[in-house]
């Protein structure tokens, strides 16, 4: 069996479109502009790249970005003045402060002073703590997740009832994956790295999610025929035989797992590009709420 590519570009543009169809609306409706600001602190080139591109993907559907950077040495107070602007400033409905943040600032601390209507990341406390709770519901939802399961629904992909297995228990990624699925009526099974006999529990998997971080860790023999295989992963190998002399590859090793599987996202192209689409709806709903309150 060879299986379906997950094409999270076109799945992407197509979502990206629908927020560019909201914007009109709220814009025909004499409602302000969507506003997302974003607050980069220090100089990490990664997240440089990721900051351009989502204002870049604001620009593309009518949302005003508007780009706050502090240095490196910006002290907690800055960070935490700023933030308190942002949410007082009405232009601004979504706030996006980049992470990793430099050593010496309080992520936490930062992230619940978001104001939760404003919290179009989704990793404010009170966001994830819903999010975690039966019959509670987030505001947000954090991107990267969002994306996930926004392609598992996309591609027709059973979540109720199914055996799910994520690799990763990071805060971005693996538990609010881990807890979307819950809620989706999943059974689930978080790995790390003290997990005994990992090929095993992945091969139980109809559904396998890998955010782990490790270039094509999951083999072809540890996926179930049929199973449908995320993969967040975005790892840089060597490859003297391009320009730049790397190639990006994901967790999953793809052209041994494309046999066995039903379905799988490509590394790039897969859940790279939803990640961005779903800050963008995160931003619209945000604006909805600030413009229906
Ligand atoms: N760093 C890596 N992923 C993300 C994300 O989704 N949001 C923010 N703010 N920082 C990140």
């Amino acid at each position: 069996m060879t299986a379906e590519i997950i094409d999270g570009k076109k799945i992407a543009e197509e979502a990206r479109l629908e927020v560019a169809r909201g914007v009109e609306n709220l814009l025909a409706a004499g409602k302000p502009r969507p506003g997302l600001a974003t607050v980069l602190v220090g100089e990490d080139p990664a997240s440089q790249v990721y900051v351009r591109s989502k204002q870049k993907a604001c620009a593309q559907v009518g949302i005003e970005s508007f780009g706050y950077k502090l240095p490196a040495t910006a002290s907690q107070e800055e960070v935490d003045t700023l933030v308190a602007e942002l949410n007082a400033n009405p232009q601004v409905n979504g706030i996006l402060v980049q992470l990793p943040l430099p050593k010496h600032l309080d992520e936490e601390r930062v992230l619940n002073a978001i104001s939760i209507e404003k919290d179009v990341d989704g990793f404010h406390p009170l966001n994830i703590g819903r999010l975690a709770q039966k019959g509670r519901d987030p505001l947000f939802i954090p991107c990267t997740p969002y994306g996930v399961i926004y392609l598992l629904e996309q591609t027709g992909t059973k979540i109720s009832g199914a055996n799910a297995v994520v690799l990763g228990r990071s805060n971005i990624v693996g538990m609010p994956v881990a807890l979307l699925l819950v809620r989706g009526n999943a059974t689930v099974t978080i790995c790390h790295s003290r997990t005994r006999d990992l090929p095993s529990v992945t091969r139980s998997a109809d559904i396998l999610v890998a955010a782990v971080g490790r270039a094509e860790m999951v083999r072809g023999d540890w996926v179930k025929p049929g199973a449908v295989v995320i993969d967040v992963g975005v790892n840089r190998v060597d490859d003297p035989t391009v320009e730049k002399g790397y190639r990006l590859v994901g967790d999953v090793a793809f052209d041994e797992v494309k046999e066995v599987a039903r379905a799988i996202t490509p590394v790039p192209g897969g859940v790279g590009p939803m990640t961005i689409a779903m800050l963008l709806k995160n931003t619209l709903h945000a604006a909805e709420l600030a413009a229906n309150s």
